[in-house]
């Protein structure tokens, strides 16, 4: 229908709105897009701009996942519209209409969108996140390695949100294309690692 487009629509704006760009801009630090890793998230703010940054970075980019998943739920969309308004959000954090279409991997994004599934595979998605985090000391196999399992738990936990969670992972692991070849030729920055 078209509230279900326009719902769509309105998550791909909110996704649009990049928070390491903006946070950076009120830090008075660069453009995250000119520096490290060269993407606006929280990773990358965390190396440019330090602790607090990256968390407001973190907290905003889940919570725009987050509202839009749920508002769309409140407004009675059923589970392939919410799909659609979690890829969307995710494609606005990508290519975001306000910021020149070049944004961010969607990692935290992605994971609010997920929040409203259920605690319990949001608990487990923290879980692997964290213990790859801290075994490997890349943030970005951490993401790659926890999307990849995403829609197998979710098959799991909820099966009617294994599709969408799919296309979630597929577009996040694409998304970090560089970040693998970095780690196929031993690369890539742990988390608090600068850039060479
Ligand atoms: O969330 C993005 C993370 O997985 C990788 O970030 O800055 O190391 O490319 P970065």
């Amino acid at each position: 229908t078209a509230m279900t487009i326009l719902i769509i629509a309105c998550a791909y704006l909110v996704g649009s709105v990049s928070s390491a760009i903006i946070v950076c801009r009120l830090f008075g630090k660069d453009d995250p897009r000119t520096q490290g890793s060269h993407n606006p998230g929280a990773t990358n703010v965390l190396r440019i701009a330090g602790k607090l940054p990256a968390a407001l970075v973190l907290v905003f980019d889940i919570l725009k996942g987050t509202v839009s998943v749920w508002g769309a739920y409140f407004l009675g969309l059923n589970p392939i519209e919410l799909g659609l308004v979690a890829v969307a959000v995710c494609l606005g954090h990508i290519f975001p209409v306000f910021f020149g279409f070049s944004g961010g991997k969607a990692v935290a994004t992605a994971f609010g969108a997920l929040l409203p599934i259920g605690l319990d595979l949001s608990l487990m998605l923290i879980v692997i996140w964290l213990i790859v985090l801290f075994c490997s000391g890349y943030s970005s196999l951490a993401a790659v390695i926890t999307v990849s399992l995403a829609p197998f738990i979710t098959w799991f936990v909820k099966a009617a949100y294994a599709l969408p969670v799919a296309m979630l992972a597929v577009l996040i692991i694409v998304r970090h294309k560089d970040n693998l070849i970095r780690l196929v030729k031993g690369q890539e920055p742990k988390i608090r690692q600068k850039y060479s």
